[in-house]
């Protein structure tokens, strides 16, 4: 396909001329029948995108490489943690997948059929989902850090047929336990899953439960010979759900379809990654996310690239670890977050110079904020270029970034660049709910519908939620919310300024304040409770919860409040996971609210932040805020 000579060409044509550009990009993917109608927005803000193609996501990342790739390399797993590195070709990932995907069907999963995955970073967690796109049932990873509450409700809203886990996953040195959680949050779940799947680690107690628990070792030997076509999906039958934090407490199920996914991670590999066939693609997140979806799992198989899976910290065995897999792989492209960069810049920078990077072109960052003191650090300490990059889970694929696969272009520090192809963004003014069309205004992030391919097409089982939450109409135009703000200067670049709603970011972990509020509120012993995100060094954002006791006297003294703050942790952990668990647990006699008995979030957290918090004059009592703000003193 002809490139244009500019991005500025490239993006104005995939917004001015929408279906054309969009056609020339699916030439990217296989089609069993090719599609008739690009993008169908006649129900808006519904997009149905490649509508009347049949197409399978499996087939793309898998299938057809076996012609020209049989014997590259497909999936690299590497575990610190149990000292394993497998690697698989093409060949062998098919097979594998197959094998699986066997598996799920003599189980009696089928098309349309939910399946719930909860494991560690392991290959068999990969083998997985590509089965399940391999017979067009409906993935939902939860992330192994969620505990039984977040995993139940996740059970109950995706009603899965079956379950596939392992006994384990490993984090520094440590065992950690799978099993029980899942089947406390069976227990818990109204929706009983008819079997559950386990990988056997060998690293902690299975406690099969008769009748419903079987063994996937024993499955896979009665099946190595499989083979198990690809079944082909219209372009818009979901391929996953994909939990998130949003403002409520109920987590919302991204669902994303199939034909617009494979064709915008395609793109986006050339695009924006820069990343050729043939290569070897390292993201460092976990399929429990949404990068982990994308870019560990699709993106670089679809692109016909070897991708690595890497369970274990960046800093074990020594901060090294990441960048001697660069040079042993000749990984050209690198994903990780923040976060992870900040951990490393505790260490000394000659562990990351010591390896030969010359094949890799740049490490992309995203998920929370990139702060400039790591940027230059990471990028002094690897000598490559630094890029920045802006989405979401509901996008599945960079909103804002610098395409450098169509123009090189400069990037800024704080700024994830431009917007992407495909995204007609726009910023509103909250207050007017006008569109800001002048530079370095602040305003609400959106996008005019319809989305591109590969966004979400519907909340699961809420249309309704779907369109309330994320929609609204301006003088008659859709508009898509991304609840961050943001500015855009002069140049088109633009800078995040944070969540317009209560989901904050730890360590580049998206989580609802909301979630940990109800939480912390079923300890006996809460009456009430308010979280907020405050600014932290190493995470980005950590959760702080203020909370008011039934009874005072219960942390009258500081051992006391230590030992309720302790039992309050513990709480969280056992509900949510120890991801989500608050930084700090204080005890307070009252929380600041509005006369009309709004809690003032906001306020909490600037002067946590030790920011100015505004405008107080709806607030209630103001000593609330006097005491929060001798606690943090
Ligand atoms: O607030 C923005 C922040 O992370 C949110 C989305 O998180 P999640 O759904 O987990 O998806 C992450 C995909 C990379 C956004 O609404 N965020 C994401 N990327 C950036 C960011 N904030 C600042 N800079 C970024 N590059």
């Amino acid at each position: 396909m002809a490139l244009p000579s500019t991005y500025a060409d490239f993006y104005r044509r995939s917004i001015d001329d929408r279906d054309a550009f969009w056609a020339e990009q699916a030439q990217l993917v296989d089609w069993h029948k090719p599609f008739d109608r690009v993008c169908n927005y006649d129900k808006a803000p519904f997009a149905r995108w490649f509508e009347g193609g049949l197409t399978n996501l499996c087939h793309n990342a898998v299938d057809r490489h076996l012609k020209d790739r049989a014997d590259q390399n497909a999936l690299i797993f590497v575990s610190t943690e149990t000292d394993t590195e497998t690697v698989y070709s093409y060949r062998e990932l098919h097979a594998e997948v197959q094998r699986m995907a066997a598996i799920l069907r003599s189980l009696g999963v089928g098309k349309g059929d939910r399946v719930l995955i909860y494991m560690p970073m392991i290959a068999e967690a990969c083998f997985a989902m590509l089965a399940c796109a391999r017979i067009g049932a409906i993935h939902s990873v939860v992330f192994g850090g969620f505990a039984s509450h977040s995993l139940a409700s996740r059970i109950d809203d995706a009603q899965p047929k079956l379950v596939i886990s392992a006994d384990a996953g490993m984090r520094s040195g440590k065992v950690v336990p799978y099993k029980h959680l899942l089947d406390e949050a069976i227990s818990l779940a109204v929706h009983k899953p008819q079997h559950v799947l386990m990988v056997n680690r060998g690293l902690a107690d299975l406690a099969p439960v008769a009748g419903r628990d079987v063994d996937y070792a024993s499955l896979r030997q009665q099946h190595l010979g499989a083979q198990v076509p690809c079944e082909w999906v219209d372009s818009t039958h979901p391929s996953y759900i994909l939990y998130t934090s949003g403002t409520t407490g109920k987590p919302k199920g991204v669902q994303r379809d199939t034909g617009g996914y494979a064709v915008a991670l395609a793109a986006s590999m050339r695009h924006i990654y820069m990343a050729q066939p043939g290569e070897t693609y390292f993201s460092t997140s976990d399929i429990g996310w949404v990068v982990g979806h994308s870019y560990i799992i699709y993106g670089p198989l679809i692109n016909g690239m070897a991708t690595i899976m890497y369970e274990g910290l960046p800093t074990r065995p020594d901060a090294g670890i990441w960048w001697s897999l660069v040079e042993k792989y000749k990984v050209s492209v690198m994903f990780s977050a923040p976060t992870a960069a900040r951990v490393l810049k505790k260490q000394d920078p000659a562990y990351l110079s010591k390896y030969d990077l010359s094949s890799l072109k740049a490490l992309f960052l995203a998920g929370e904020p990139l702060d400039e003191p790591t940027a230059t650090w990471i990028a002094n300490a690897i000598q490559k270029p630094i890029i920045d990059n802006y989405w979401q889970t509901e996008t599945g694929w960079p909103i804002m970034a610098v395409c450098n696969g169509i123009e090189p272009a400069p990037t800024k520090f704080g700024s994830p660049g431009k917007a992407v192809y495909g995204y007609d963004v726009r910023l509103i003014d909250e207050s007017t709910g006008e569109e800001i069309t002048e530079p370095n205004k602040k305003g609400v992030i959106a996008v005019e519908g319809p989305l591109p391919p590969g966004c979400l097409q519907t909340v699961w089982g809420d249309d309704a939620r779907y369109v309330k939450t994320y929609w609204s109409s301006i003088h008659g135009r859709t508009m898509y919310s991304t609840f961050d703000w943001g500015v855009r200067d002069a140049d088109g670049y633009f800078f995040i300024l944070g969540r317009t709603d209560d989901v904050i970011n730890v360590a580049g972990h998206r989580l609802g304040t909301r979630e940990i509020e109800e939480s912390i509120s079923s300890h006996p012993a809460v009456a009430e409770v308010a979280v907020v995100g405050v600014a932290d060094q190493l995470k980005g954002q950590v959760a702080v919860a203020f909370a008011v006791l039934k009874d005072p006297a219960l942390a009258a003294s500081e051992a006391d409040a230590l030992k309720l703050e302790g039992a309050v942790m513990k709480v969280v952990d056992e509900q949510l996971g120890a991801v989500a668990r608050p930084a700090h647990v204080r005890f307070v006699s009252v929380l600041p609210k509005t006369r009309s008995g709004k809690l003032l979030r906001r306020a909490i957290q600037a002067v946590c932040e030790g920011r100015d918090p505004g405008d107080l004059t709806t607030m209630d009592d103001p000593t609330a805020l006097q005491q929060i703000r001798e606690l943090v003193s």
